[in-house]
């Protein structure tokens, strides 16, 4: 008998240039694959995904086809596990996960896990319909109905460049990023602990709002204005005002234009902090601090909020040293990618 096929998956994170809290209402992101990856190296066969992770304890033994990921255990696995459920995957798995991603951190770990097991598990279609069923898998298995943007972005990334995302045709337009920009995540050592009931709550709030304003995007300012719920109109502005910015930061990157993209990101962040209100103060501190470094372009939040990561924008001759509690400079990269061993 031949033994059977191995194949190496690798994934990467990823972190949001700008564009935060409008994937799920049809709006416009500019993130970029990131150089650190999640990596799967396994053999295709028998009828369970058996996979250890470098990473966490715990040995993932799910039998296929699986029924219910969100019951899963150890609590890892049921990213992988609600993959094989999208998938509808038979043949198993069996091997190792190693991520270089800290997880929790918003560089999208989990995005990177789902993509990897997808990949191995033998997913053959468009970047689109990956992240697509990734973005179901994780909705499935966390409970949290989070938009596209984090699968999609780990599938399709570019080398060199953003990817300007228009979430309502599901588009992606590849921007370059200058070689003469650094881009740092910074950790706050802020756990995000209220991320996934929070997360609802917002996207909740939104789709009230858009119930009367038609899609947030394009919604005129008039209307957002004379809404008389001011949570509604908070978040709807926010959603409007952030896709503007987003489409002017990725002409500004493109044009090389780092001074005009720094600003948009502050904007971006103060948008975040008061109208969407998913910042915290030791996020809020920490954009302070970066902000007052020599060479800072430009400082955010970034991802779900709530604590979690600040993207910074810098000449590559800034010096962030003892910046927040963990620091990674992160290059725009390529998306994932499968191959045999
Ligand atoms: C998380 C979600 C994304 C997106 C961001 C906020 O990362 O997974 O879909 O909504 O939060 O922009």
């Amino acid at each position: 008998m031949n033994p059977p096929p191995r194949v190496r998956a690798v994934a990467p994170g990823r972190v949001n240039l700008i564009g935060d809290h409008t994937d799920y209402m049809g709006g416009v992101v500019l993130p970029i694959a990131v150089q650190l990856t999640t990596t799967i190296e396994a053999a295709r066969h028998g009828d369970v995904l058996e996979l250890t992770s470098t990473q966490f304890d715990g040995t993932a033994r799910v039998p296929l086809p699986v029924t219910d990921p969100a019951d899963v255990e150890p609590a890892w696995a049921r990213y992988p596990a609600g993959v094989a459920a999208k998938l509808g995957a038979t043949t198993g798995l069996v091997g190792t996960i190693r991520s270089e991603l800290p997880p929790g951190a918003g560089l999208s770990s989990s995005a990177a896990l789902e993509v990897a097991t997808a990949l191995a598990l033998g997913f053959e279609g468009s970047h689109l319909e990956l992240a697509r069923r990734c973005q179901q898998a994780e909705q499935r298995a966390t409970g949290v109905p989070c938009g596209i943007m984090d699968q999609l972005a780990s599938a399709a990334g570019q080398r060199g460049h953003a990817m300007l995302i228009d979430c309502a045709s599901e588009t992606i337009e590849h921007v370059p990023v200058p070689e003469d920009l650094a881009i740092w995540v910074v950790h706050s050592g802020e756990e995000r602990s209220l991320a996934m009931s929070a997360y609802a709550r917002r996207r909740e709030e939104c789709e009230l709002a858009e119930a009367t304003l038609g899609p947030l995007p394009s919604a005129p300012l008039a209307a957002i204005d004379s809404l008389g719920d001011p949570v509604a109109r908070a978040r709807a502005r926010h959603v409007r005002s952030e896709c503007q910015r987003v489409r002017l930061a990725a002409s500004s990157l493109a044009d090389g234009d780092a001074v005009t993209v720094g600003r948009l990101m502050v904007a971006s962040h103060r948008s975040l902090r008061d109208d969407f209100e998913v910042s915290t103060p030791t996020i809020d501190a920490l954009v302070g601090e970066a902000l007052r470094r020599r060479g800072v372009h430009g400082a955010r939040l970034t991802g779900a909020g709530f604590g979690g990561c600040v993207v910074v924008l810098a000449s590559p001759r800034a010096d962030l040293a003892d910046l927040g509690t963990q620091r990674w400079r992160v290059a725009p990269s390529d998306g994932a990618r499968v191959g045999p061993i």
